[in-house]
């Protein structure tokens, strides 16, 4: 059973809970890196005012020293040592960083695929891949931004204010009162201005997420396009998305803009007035040369700091609202136990119970009303029924993709309510109706079930379904990649393959959905047979619309709409039920 229960985190969570998944020590480390490297250059202005003011003692009172043995020197020493002190505290960060970011970007994108894995099989279906897979990576570059922010940029913007406080109180006060009103007024309007562009960069994320979407769609279906001859329509499906996110981008660049108009305008304002004033102070002879110095070089460094302020700001609120949208493309942050205990009992024979089990999905008809029905170990049964009446949502229920809405389902008698999904998974060997393959290499796909498999097993298994015979037409043969696409093997081919796959599995119960509908009967009977009498201890189902197929089971399970169900073997239902007759007649015409 999956949790309903939304569970999210807040970008800010994510990021630091990124952080806290690394080692927060690291990230200790790289925030004293920062403060240090800033907090020696930020001394920067006085040791310069120093370096004024003794050539400035120099040019009056001449004071015949040599060069060396100066008052000049010395000072130039100390501001030279500050930027090579700056510069090795800064490549250490670098190091740091290094050991910290990458790492973080890593385990987020884990994460985030880990949740999106566990998700509900509605939310999976419902939510285009390439949008969630592109979610996923603007979510592990957001995070690395937003990890260097908070450990390092945002650190040295807060100490390079602290020590321009504390710098320009070696001035008279009156530049304090300036320079603190004016942080304070400065900060506070560039947050108002950046935090307004969250939303855009949200919405941007989405757009840019959902063209990624439309696109891996397509590429994902292109026979489907060829063959409708709809590649000039998609490609025109795609731009029109890629408008919608280059409007969203150039809609994000026109605010910015606006925005720097303003803050870099009034940063720049600000600096020249702040110059003047100390020259006229000069003038008056209320300043000395020093001083002035500190004072300009001071009002470089606060505007200068003042535009990282509002690049940072931005920059934060842009990956919060990329991260933003990365949460709400996953849906629900909770990696999902699929529920049920640690089996303590076994599957070990594969005896299926369903005990009044009643069925439908959300808002959906009934699909099974107070279905009782046992099958044993080792049973052969047919499920049969017209299309939507509920075969595969049968399979569905024992595998327990869906939970019965009430009714219990057992496995060996042990309710599977009490079973984890992967455990019941483990031991049910499915081929279902739509067949999938990873893009990986076809050996892969055959032995995805196993920990381990050898040359033989494989070949042995390739035989039983007949497929030695075609794959021995590939070049590459198992190294051969089998995707979706794979268009050098045919359906029934494909079908064979997953049968393959799923026998390889070593399960107690085998599940084949339409599993060899695409292969022609006499091959089918081969395969059939052989799996018969290979697997002569072991449960299996098969879901089928064709009689031939279903010549061999034990008993069918006749399924009719209106959550009918009838079991027995296939003369009994011929004998005693008309509509399972009438089933049997319209299938063979
Ligand atoms: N996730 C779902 N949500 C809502 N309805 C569903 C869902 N899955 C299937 N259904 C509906 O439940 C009914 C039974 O579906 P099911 O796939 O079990 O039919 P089936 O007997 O296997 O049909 P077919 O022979 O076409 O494969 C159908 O009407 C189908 O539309
Ligand atoms: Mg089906």
């Amino acid at each position: 059973m999956r949790h309903t229960s939304e569970k999210k985190q807040s970008p800010l969570q994510i990021t630091i809970g990124a952080i806290f998944t690394v080692t927060p020590t690291i990230a200790i480390f790289q925030v004293i890196a920062a403060a240090l490297g800033i907090g020696l250059l930020s001394y920067e202005p006085i040791l310069i005012k120093s370096l004024f003011d003794s050539i400035e003692n120099e040019r009056k009172y001449f004071v015949a020293k040599e060069f060396i043995k100066s008052e000049i020197f010395y000072n130039f020493i100390l501001v030279a040592s500050i930027w090579i002190l700056a510069f090795i505290v800064n490549i250490i960060q670098e190091i740091i960083e290094r050991a910290l970011v990458p790492a973080a970007q890593k385990e987020v994108q884990n994460k985030l695929f880990q949740y999106a894995i566990s998700q509900s099989p509605t939310h999976l279906t419902n939510t285009s891949v390439g949008f969630i897979t592109q979610s996923i990576k603007q979510a592990g570059a957001a995070v690395s931004i937003l990890i260097t922010l908070l450990t390092y940029d945002f650190v040295r913007l807060f100490i390079m204010t602290g020590m321009m406080l504390y710098v320009s109180t070696k001035l008279p006060t009156v530049f304090l009162l300036i320079i603190f009103s004016w942080t304070i007024a400065y900060y506070t309007i560039c947050y108002w201005f950046a935090k307004k562009t969250f939303p855009k960069f949200k919405m941007f994320s989405n757009v840019g997420a959902k063209s990624a979407g439309t696109i891996s769609d397509i590429l994902n279906n292109v026979d489907l396009v060829r063959s409708f001859s709809k590649t000039k329509d998609e490609i025109h499906v795609v731009n029109c998305e890629l408008n919608l996110e280059k409007e969203a981008s150039e809609e994000n660049r026109k605010y910015i803009i606006l925005m720097n108009l303003i803050v870099y305008g009034g940063a720049i304002l600000f600096q020249s007035i702040f110059v003047f004033y100390s020259i006229f102070l000069l003038n008056k002879g209320m300043l000395s040369l020093g001083e002035v110095a500190l004072a300009i070089s001071l009002a470089a460094i606060l505007v200068n700091n003042a535009s990282g302020l509002c690049r940072q700001l931005l920059s934060f609120f842009e990956q919060t609202g990329y991260l933003s949208n990365a949460i709400e493309a996953i849906g629900n942050f909770e990696i999902i136990e699929t529920s049920g205990h640690a089996p303590n009992k076994e599957i070990k024979s594969g005896k299926i119970d369903f005990q009044n089990v009643t069925f439908q999905y959300d808002n959906a008809k009934l699909i099974f009303q107070d279905l009782n029905l046992q099958i044993s170990h080792g049973e052969k049964i047919g499920i049969v029924g017209n299309s939507g009446a509920g075969k595969t949502t049968f399979i569905k229920l024992l595998t327990k993709r869906y939970k019965p809405s009430t009714g219990i389902i057992k496995i060996d008698d042990v309710s599977t309510l009490e079973i984890s999904e992967e455990y019941i998974n483990q031991n049910i060997s499915q081929v279902s109706q739509d067949i999938l393959f990873l893009n990986r290499t076809l050996a892969e796909n055959i032995s995805y079930g196993c920990e381990s498999v050898t040359q033989n097993e494989l070949l042995n298994v390739l035989e039983k379904t007949q497929s030695i015979e075609f794959l021995s037409k590939l070049t590459l043969g198992l190294d051969s990649t089998l995707s979706q696409k794979n268009d050098q093997i045919s359906g029934g081919e494909k079908q064979r393959l997953a049968l393959a796959r799923a026998l390889l599995k070593k399960a107690h119960i085998i599940v084949l959905d339409e599993a060899t509908s695409a292969i022609d009967v006499e091959t089918e009977h081969l395969i059939l047979n052989e799996l018969s009498s290979t697997f002569n201890n072991k449960t299996i189902i098969i879901v089928s619309h064709r009689i031939s197929t279903l010549k061999n089971v034990d008993r069918i399970i006749f399924i009719q709409d209106q959550a009918q169900v009838f079991i027995g073997r296939h003369d009994e239902l011929v004998a005693s039920n008309k509509s399972y007759l009438n089933w049997m007649k319209s299938q063979s015409m």
